[in-house]
């Protein structure tokens, strides 16, 4: 997509530049008559901004290539690292787009409070969005995933292989994250198979289009559903959140590098105060 297209996405058809406005492309002339019409007739939105779905696929890819760098071990561990160290600074950028980010983006949009969850069990939640179970899911994923990049950071795999922050722990801390860093692991993959198997579920049973506004951005508007009238500034709020991803992805690969002064100035014979592994050029 060229930048004017992505401006163009952004803004939305919204009066003032560089806003976001989650309004119908063509709006009924009531939600009365919306509701009546079929699927094919009713007005789209903007469900999910474009830096929300790139940052959802290159989620998948970084996890995927995290996951297979991590079982295969060995000479795969410096992509481990890399694929880890993207998904930190994917994470970064989650969390403030979560809070500066447009409203279907938002987390405080989209909290599972206990309300809302009984709502949906009762099935008279409505909205846009993640539906509060989902987003119990997408709490739970992004948490595990934060974990896992925690601990992955810290930890080392005896060999040759250590994360960026490993030389800040001891030997036995560095084992136990380690080992945190292994149940995680099983930990996400239930996650997955929960989320995947979620979204079969409502994509084969209840013939609800899910995938397509993750690609798209794109979704029907429900009948008698209101989308937020609320406007993001979007250059900014992508500014920031592109900002504090790269400090972030910045700050773990420069403290992961042994500072060459330190090191010059050791005394020879000074024993190491651990034998730390190889580790890539962080
Ligand atoms: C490694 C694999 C995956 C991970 C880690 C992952 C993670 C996530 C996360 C964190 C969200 C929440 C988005 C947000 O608001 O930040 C999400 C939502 C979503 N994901 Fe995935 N995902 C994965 C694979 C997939 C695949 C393969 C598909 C499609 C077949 C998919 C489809 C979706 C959809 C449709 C949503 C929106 C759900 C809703 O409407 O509430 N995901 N995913
Ligand atoms: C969310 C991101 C990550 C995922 C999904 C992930 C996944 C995995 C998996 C599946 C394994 C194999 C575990 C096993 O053998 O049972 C592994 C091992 C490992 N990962 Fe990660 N990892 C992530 C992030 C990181 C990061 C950021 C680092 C450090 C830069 C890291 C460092 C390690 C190390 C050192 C091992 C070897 C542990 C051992 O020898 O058992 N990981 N990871």
């Amino acid at each position: 997509m060229s930048t004017p297209d992505l401006v163009h996405e952004l803004e939305l058809g919204a009066q003032a530049p560089l806003t976001i406005v989650a309004v119908p492309v063509a709006a009924p002339a009531s939600l009365g008559a919306s509701a009546a019409a079929p699927a094919r007739m009713r007005p789209s939105f903007l469900l999910w901004d474009l830096p929300l779905r790139v940052f959802h696929w290159s989620l998948v890819a970084c996890v995927t290539a995290a996951v297979a760098t991590g079982e295969l071990g060995g000479a795969w561990m410096p992509w481990h690292g890399r694929a880890g160290l993207a998904i930190v600074g994917l994470l970064v950028f989650r969390i403030v787009w979560g809070v500066v980010g447009p409203p279907t983006a938002r987390f405080a949009g989209f909290a599972p409070t206990p309300r809302r969850v009984l709502d949906t069990l009762r099935g008279r939640w409505r909205g846009i969005g993640h539906n509060p179970l989902g987003a119990l899911a997408v709490f739970a994923l992004l948490g595990l995933l934060a974990l896992q990049a925690g601990t992955g950071l810290f930890g080392n795999d005896d060999i040759a292989f250590a994360g960026p922050l490993n030389r800040f722990v001891d030997e036995a801390l560095g084992a136990r994250l380690t080992g945190w860093h292994r149940i995680a692991a099983d930990g996400l993959f239930v996650l997955l198979a929960l989320h995947l198997g979620a979204i079969a579920f409502h994509v084969l049973v209840k013939r609800h289009v899910l995938v397509r506004p993750m690609v798209t951005g794109r979704a029907i508007l429900e009948p008698g559903v209101v989308p937020p009238a609320s406007r993001a500034r979007v250059r900014g709020a992508l500014a920031l959140s592109v900002g504090a991803a790269a400090v972030a992805v910045g700050a773990v690969a420069s403290a992961g590098r042994a500072p060459a002064a330190a090191s010059a100035a050791a005394p020879p014979a000074a024993p190491a105060a651990k034998e730390a592994p190889a580790t890539p050029a962080w």
